[in-house]
């Protein structure tokens, strides 16, 4: 099935209140964890002066869920979306854990002109993370360009994304079966996103061709794929 590309940011209102009230954190526990053990497995511990980047961030539960679970980094969640960013920050100021927030800011910006210099000018990134990102970006190239540019020999990549699935059939039965727990612009963007997705093979082709093989590529499940290791 042909990919359709979607809007990259996502800024209307509607759409971005419907996202932030869902509820995904079956699935945002399940990449904390991920990537916990995979850190735990390199022998990585993420103390005082490290940094940890969220890339497209949205309402910040990721970014959240990364700065309590590694209180002594800094977190940094990024954004191109005003309208996002306004919502994580309120998200952060109206959080039960907003004591132990303090090391999370967030950065409205767009990865593809982002400068790592925005970021830190002192800290290389230890941990750069995305969720539900890649399929946002229309062209691959953008993606990587980016993560290339903010990595260092230090860093560690983390980005799981949708996989777009082998039919339009497939595609309308798992929008089904989002629309019974989800409302109607949720599910129209749950579609619009699978259509947008990459598959396993582009991403291995694009790692490939342009020599990106110290990052590993792995499906999860029937609807996810993950890119992770050094740039
Ligand atoms: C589906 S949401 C995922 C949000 C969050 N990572 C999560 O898992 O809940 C994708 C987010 O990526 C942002 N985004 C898309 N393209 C972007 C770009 N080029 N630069 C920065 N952010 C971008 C969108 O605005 C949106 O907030």
């Amino acid at each position: 099935m042909e990919r359709i590309a979607e809007p990259e940011l996502m800024e209307r209102k509607e759409q971005v209140i419907s996202y932030a009230k869902a509820d995904f954190s079956e699935g945002e526990n399940k990449l904390i964890n991920q990537i916990n053990n995979f850190l735990i497995n390199k022998n990585i511990c993420l103390d005082e002066n490290k940094l940890i980047v969220d890339l497209g961030c949205g309402p910040g539960n990721i970014s959240e869920k990364l700065s309590l679970k590694w209180p002594k980094a800094d977190v940094v969640g990024i954004d191109g979306s005003k309208e996002m960013i306004r919502i994580a920050e309120l998200n952060k100021k109206n959080s039960p854990n907003r004591c132990q927030l303090k090391n999370l800011r967030y950065l409205c910006a767009d990865i593809k002109s982002l400068k790592t210099s925005e970021i830190s000018r002192e800290k290389n990134i230890s941990l750069l993370v995305s969720n539900s990102l890649i399929h946002h970006i229309t062209y691959l190239d953008d993606f990587f360009n980016c993560i290339d540019k903010l990595s260092s020999n230090i860093t560690i990549n983390f980005h799981k994304d949708l996989k777009r699935p082998n039919s339009e059939k497939l595609a309308l039965e798992l929008k089904e079966k989002c629309a019974e727990k989800y409302n109607d612009i949720l599910t129209n963007d749950y579609y619009a996103s699978l259509m947008a997705s990459y598959t396993l093979q582009e991403l291995k082709n694009f790692i490939f061709d342009n020599k990106l093989s110290s990052l590993e590529v792995f499906e999860e499940g029937d609807q996810y794929l993950v890119i992770y290791g050094k740039v």
